[in-house]
């Protein structure tokens, strides 16, 4: 007997080059997230080492009850990406057997150099090696871990995108977790959440609400819309690294304060200030600081300024004289990490 999951209400959505594991440990202490996903795996025909996972997913490596956890305990995914169905079971199964919380499976990432080797969203337009490839994991992996799936609408066009969905809940996915935009459609807005109804309607597993929701009044309308109980949060996320605590907040009937620029210009240099030991090269950190800052001004006007004066830059030396120039000073910025 197959055991059953329930997603948790508030994802925090898997961004390749964004959302990296620090990322990860700072706003899932900020709140109101309740699952995360890694950054993608792209698998070939090998089964990767120990430390790849662990670089992936450095929550593999906490001891007791944190094990596969983010500090603040909240259980993270490792997702795959890939078409070689023997190669994802056995990745799968290693790092299942490392301790992540559940395997998700990447039927969205749009990127050419991904879907030219049969990865990613180029697989929805054959609804029956989506089956396949859940299957092959699904039979692989332990039955108290959660395989799940991420898709998106389609890719030229939504004509598969019931069919598709039904193929992964076959195969053995716990939850679908829906874009709710084609790979055509890339990023462009608006994402088409009527369409999460009908998938919601045809299956008997939970989908996951994803897909433009910036702000707390983006989710009542994604909600009302979709009628999904359970929802991703990507870039908004990022540009309102607080969305996640407001929404859960609402979800119990309850308000808090949004957070204040102060708090986010800490989060943000907290971010820099602790990866920059952390990384292979310094300007790793600089340019996924960017990434960051270049999502805040829709939340927080005042980002812009800095995101400005922050872009030009390529030395980290430069990029921490700007920011303790907004922090108040070069004893301030020290003291945040
Ligand atoms: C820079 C970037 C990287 C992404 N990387 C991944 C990834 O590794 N795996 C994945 O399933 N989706 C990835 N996505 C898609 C997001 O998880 C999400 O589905 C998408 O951004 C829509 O949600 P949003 O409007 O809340 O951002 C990425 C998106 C962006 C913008």
């Amino acid at each position: 007997m197959p055991a059953s999951f329930t997603p948790a209400a508030i994802h925090l959505a898997p961004m390749e080059g964004v959302v990296d594991p620090l990322t990860r440990e700072l706003l899932t202490e900020v709140g109101g997230i309740g699952q995360c996903v890694t950054e993608f795996v792209r698998v070939t025909d090998l089964t990767y080492p120990r430390k790849v996972f662990k670089r992936f997913a450095p929550e593999l490596e906490h001891d007791g009850e944190l094990k596969g956890k983010t500090l603040s305990g909240i259980p993270t995914f490792v997702q795959l990406l890939g078409s070689d169905h023997e190669a994802l079971a056995a990745n799968a199964r290693k790092a299942a057997k490392m301790g992540a919380q559940g395997i998700d499976l990447n039927f969205g990432c749009p990127a050419k150099t991904v879907n030219r080797h049969n990865g990613g969203a180029c697989l929805l337009q054959w609804p029956e090696e989506l089956y396949g490839i859940v299957n092959a994991v699904r039979k692989n992996v332990p039955e108290d871990v959660p395989v799940t799936a991420k898709m998106r609408l389609g890719y030229h066009d939504k004509s598969l995108a019931i069919e598709n969905a039904q193929a992964l809940e076959s195969g053995g996915a716990a939850w679908v977790t829906v874009h709710a935009r084609t790979k055509l459609e890339a990023y462009r807005p608006p994402a088409h959440w009527e369409w999460l109804a009908r998938l919601r309607e045809s299956l008997n597993v939970p989908v996951v609400a994803n897909g433009e929701m910036w702000t707390v009044a983006d989710w009542r309308e994604c909600k009302a819309v979709s009628g999904c109980d359970h929802f991703m949060f990507g870039r908004g996320a990022i540009a309102c690294p607080d969305l996640p605590r407001q929404v859960a907040a609402e979800m119990r009937g309850e308000t808090v304060e949004p957070m204040a620029w102060e708090e986010v210009l800490d989060l943000v240099s907290r971010y820099f200030l602790t990866s920059l030991p952390n990384v292979a090269k310094p300007h790793y950190a600089v340019s996924r600081l960017k990434q960051w800052l270049r999502q805040l001004p829709r939340t927080y006007p005042q980002a812009e300024q800095l995101f400005a004066e922050v872009r030009k830059e390529r030395e980290p030396e430069q990029v921490l004289t700007i920011l303790a120039q907004y922090k108040g000073g070069s004893e301030a910025i020290y003291k945040i990490a």
